[in-house]
């Protein structure tokens, strides 16, 4: 899986370098020494980068890792993210300075300050203690990407309570087992959003995950409240006792409240994730690690000066992006962002430039699938709009191939503007691996460097570093503060999925090679997990969804390489033959279909390409074998059969697949 021959022929061929100006250089954030600072002193290097929290109790002790592979970070410490995030900048006379720019899909706009954030977090606090949620109790958030998501959010660490954000694109279902999961006590949505002009319903979603259903026969017991904002004005039914609008205990509530203080290890939030077996994993991290980790990265990968620059992060709060590169890292170093509601291309696609012209954006985030996305459009688009406040761009999400970096680079980065490409997880909590603005040559395509304080090795199947030129499995061998600290409820899973493969070695599930220079280069997941537009999605979880269709006897899905989304879902499907199915069109078979994935997991998880087999590949031991289907969806010649139960299985899936007889999305 990891020596895609391809992928490897491209990575030899690279040889462009971008040394950063000298002009970039002189004024950056980050240093060279600081390679050799951590390195020579990595926990004394991490020590001074928590020390720029502001600490109600001061650590003492920087790493615990006697309980391994959980860590206890700078453990005798307290503090509040939110006091971090916000109150500390209007204590320190920053109140004034804008903290959020809000531009809403529809074109509604608002400014919030510190001071304002202050206000409307205090509010949401008082709120939500009136709603009786206190430290340690689960909130589960459910919102566009509105500022009350973000006030939502650090109202919870405000307090100690511990969110649970759930992007809004998910399913009632999805929704309803993030909130068992996780025992959720009170839930924030909103009436709904607004996408493409239309509106998105979201608390009918919230409603339907709470009661019984054919899933889950009873109703969600642990949730006390729903608590709305009103986005839209759209109608939406009410349970009386359970509901309250926002509007009705956030506003009038008092504008003043003391942060609760936590210990550095209490949790700050839960975020799930899909994984290569089962049920999605409630990854969960804590607060002083996991605020160290954010808010230096923040610092130095995107050499943010927080009185000048205007900082925009494109991701939604739903992700670990949002959670680290919108919510606490650039709040806690006092960055001026923009948020938006909406997508790329309403109402028209040059809807984005034309924000980072109106603000004058001048850092900017997104991922892979956007540039390529914009590419596909055409650079007449960018072009129509003032894009030379811009001084620093980044990638995350996936693998950049060299042709958008490029593409980015020039177009809009006007050739002038520094590219870092971010690897990092859900799991790592913030970024591992980049090119440090300033101070790394950059190459298209590749993420290049662990962070002074990180260390990463690509190794084999026994453990052993690979040499230049040969792929391998991406590991981090030391713990870092924003490390995960665990699967919810579950420390088995925790060390079974990251710790068992390599002992004593973090496995990312990523494979990667090093080149001569002893750069890093990623070539995507090497388990059972697919990225589509950057969004992490599981194959189980999708076969599962599509099995649990009545006309379904069995289905296998693969993630194929595609050109805008990196990856897209492709199934092959078994249908019953005493199901109605068998006297529909290919076509409708496969509508359905898509829509009992969308209402199982979500429509991000909805197949691309639908293709109806009458048995899939499989070993004799029962396995299904991916990889050979992943073959056919990529229209590759079919590799090594020789153990399969039915070797001529693949003969016929292969001449549907190339007859055409597949239904495309
Ligand atoms: C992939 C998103 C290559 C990788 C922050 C990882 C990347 C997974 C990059 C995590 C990158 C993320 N280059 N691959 N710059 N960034 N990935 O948890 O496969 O949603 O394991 O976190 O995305 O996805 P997650």
């Amino acid at each position: 899986m990891v020596n895609d021959a391809q992928t490897l022929e491209n990575l030899h061929t690279e040889t462009r370098s971008f040394p950063p100006s000298p002009e970039f250089a002189e004024q950056a954030n980050a240093r060279a020494e600081m390679y050799t600072q951590a390195a020579a002193d990595r926990l004394g290097f991490w020590r001074e980068q928590a020390e720029h929290l502001h600490w109600d109790t001061p650590f003492t002790e920087v790493l615990d890792w006697s309980d391994a592979p959980v860590a206890r970070w700078f453990g005798d410490g307290t503090l509040n993210a939110c006091d971090n995030a916000v109150d500390r900048h209007v204590r320190e006379g920053r109140g004034d300075r804008v903290a959020f720019y809000f531009e809403g899909e529809p074109g509604d706009s608002r400014t919030l300050t510190y001071s304002d954030m202050q206000r409307e977090v205090s509010k949401a606090a008082n709120a939500l203690e009136s709603l009786g949620v206190t430290k340690g109790d689960r909130v589960a958030i459910y919102l566009p990407q509105i500022p009350e998501a973000v006030v939502s959010m650090l109202a919870c660490a405000r307090i100690g309570a511990i969110h649970s954000v759930v992007f809004g694109g998910f399913s009632s279902d999805s929704l309803r087992q993030r909130i068992d999961d996780a025992q959720a006590k009170l839930v924030i949505t909103a009436d709904g959003g607004n996408r493409r002009g239309a509106h998105l319903a979201l608390k009918p979603l919230v409603d339907a995950a709470l009661a019984p259903s054919e899933a889950n026969p009873t109703e969600a017991e642990s949730v006390e409240h729903v608590l709305t904002v009103q986005r839209t004005g759209q109608d939406t039914e009410w349970t009386e006792g359970r509901d309250v609008w926002w509007h009705d205990v956030v506003e009038p509530a008092s504008d003043e409240h003391t942060p609760v203080m936590v210990e550095a290890e209490h949790p700050l939030f839960i975020l799930y994730t899909s994984g290569t077996t089962g049920t999605p994993k409630g990854l969960f991290h804590t607060t002083g690690g996991y605020l160290t980790g954010a808010s230096y990265t923040h610092r130095v990968v995107f050499d943010l000066k927080p009185e000048t620059d205007v900082y925009w992060c494109s991701a939604d709060v739903g992700w670990i992006t949002g959670h680290s590169y919108i919510v606490y890292g650039p709040m806690i170093n006092g960055a001026t962002q923009v948020l938006y509601e909406g997508v790329p291309n309403a109402p028209h696609e040059g809807r984005w430039w034309e924000i980072i012209e109106k603000y004058k954006v001048s850092i900017f985030y997104t991922a892979p699938t956007a540039i390529r996305t914009f590419m596909k459009w055409g650079e007449a688009i960018p072009n129509k709009f003032d894009l030379s406040s811009l001084r620093l761009l980044g990638s995350v999400g996936e693998p950049i191939n060299p042709e958008a970096w490029m593409w980015y680079r020039r177009v809009i980065g006007g050739d002038r503007c520094p590219i870092v490409d971010t690897w990092w997880q859900t799991e790592t909590g913030s970024i591992m691996i980049s090119p440090l603005p300033g101070v790394t040559a950059a190459k298209p395509g590749s993420a290049q460097v662990a962070l002074p304080g990180i260390s990463a090795a690509v190794v084999d199947d026994d453990a052993n570093e690979v040499g230049p030129g040969r792929g391998g499995y991406l590991v981090l061998d030391q713990p870092w503060p924003s490390m995960l600290r665990g699967v919810w409820g579950d420390r088995e899973r925790y060390e079974d999925t990251y710790w068992s493969r390599f002992k004593g070695l973090y496995f990312a599930g990523d494979g990667a090679k090093r080149d001569a220079d002893g750069d890093i280069w990623l070539m995507g997941r090497v388990d059972d997990v697919m990225n589509v537009s950057g969004h992490r999605l599981s194959t189980t979880e999708i076969e599962s969804a599509l099995v649990s269709h009545p006309w379904v006897a069995e289905a296998a899905v693969v993630g194929a390489k595609d050109e805008t989304t990196g990856q897209a879902v492709v199934a092959f499907v078994v249908i019953r033959d005493d199901s109605e199915a068998a006297n529909l069109e290919h076509h409708e078979v496969a509508v359905a279909l898509r829509e009992k994935v969308k209402s199982e997991i979500g429509a991000l998880a909805k197949p691309r390409t639908v293709l109806l087999v009458s048995e899939v590949p499989k070993t004799r031991s029962g396995k299904i074998m991916r990889r050979l289907l992943r073959d056919v969806a990529e229209h590759r010649e079919v590799g090594d059969v020789s153990t399969l139960a039915n070797a001529t299985v693949m003969n016929a899936i292969r001449d549907n697949m190339e007859s055409g007889k597949a239904d495309d999305d």
